[in-house]
């Protein structure tokens, strides 16, 4: 993790709150548990109090029209063509797993949608599934911190959690229990939930599009740049990569092309020798 001297303040903050819990008084004796083996509890309970977990379902729309409208569709038919049937999205630092949900339900609707116009390779079985076959959709919602991993499994989410979401999408992805809202178990199904550090050399491959929203911007320069490297080898040939409003790829990296329609802007992973 890379702190500036923007967020070195919030950096303090948060180890003194630790140093409190412990009971230590000095940052050295804290950072002697944390390199001990019986700091392991520590240094995990340390990098959830380190992460910047803000979230939101359908945060940034003109980023997932662009998505939803041209790049879903342009897959969709690549795929179909080659009788491919397998589309697979890496949600890589999910927090509480709003983003996951959210292509989850772009992804059922986008494929509902297309096959309104195109006819379905084989016939719709009865009752119809979320994900008509015979497409198998992977969505891959990973994070560093186990806490948030454990709240997006639980997939229920307040009613200020719930604000940008539409009355259509509450009616058809979500049950009402009490005060909360909870995802349904087919969209549920949709996604694997997993423990990924993005620092770590070997991420998971295969993917169609990734979304890394808002966790590079805490990454240093080089960081910056070895994760896109690494990105970019986790993606399928024409696939696609998304990345936060405030962050983007221009200057980092030759090996993406800029997409850009109505104000969202996504990336295009270029083939080029290695
Ligand atoms: C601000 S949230 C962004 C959530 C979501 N992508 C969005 O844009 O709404 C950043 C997330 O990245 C995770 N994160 C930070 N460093 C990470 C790392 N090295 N590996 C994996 N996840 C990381 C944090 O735990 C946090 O949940």
């Amino acid at each position: 993790m890379h702190f500036d001297e923007r967020r070195a303040h919030f950096l303090q903050d948060r180890l003194q709150r630790r140093l409190k819990e412990c009971q230590l008084d000095s940052f050295y004796s804290y950072y002697r548990l944390l390199i001990s083996s019986e700091g392991k509890n520590e240094l995990a309970s340390l990098v959830e109090n380190l992460t910047v977990n803000e979230t939101s379902f359908f945060r940034n729309k003109a980023q997932l029209e662009l998505f939803h409208k041209y790049i879903l569709e342009d897959l969709l038919r690549q795929k179909q063509a080659r009788r491919d049937y397998s589309l697979r999205i890496w949600s890589a630092g999910c927090s509480t797993g709003q983003e996951a949900y959210t292509l989850a339900m772009l992804v059922a609707d986008g494929l509902g949608y297309y096959y309104l116009r195109n006819p379905l390779p084989m016939e719709m079985p009865s009752p119809k599934p979320l994900i008509p076959p015979p497409w198998k959709v992977e969505i891959l919602a990973s994070d560093i911190s186990y806490s948030v991993l454990r709240a997006a499994q639980q997939g229920v989410y307040s009613e200020t959690q719930m604000t940008s979401v539409d009355f259509s999408y509450r009616l058809r992805y979500f049950d009402k229990i009490g005060d909360r809202y909870a995802v349904k178990k087919a969209l549920k199904e949709a996604i694997h939930f997993d423990f990924h550090n993005l620092k770590t050399e070997y991420l998971p491959q295969r993917n169609d599009v990734i979304f890394c929203r808002n966790v590079m911007m805490y990454f240093d320069e080089a960081e910056q740049k070895r994760l896109i490297d690494k990105f970019w080898r986790c993606l399928n040939p024409e696939g696609y990569m998304f990345v936060g409003h405030a962050e983007s790829l221009l200057g980092l990296t030759e090996k993406f092309a800029m997409v850009h329609r109505n104000s969202g802007t996504a990336y295009k992973k270029i083939e080029v020798t290695e």
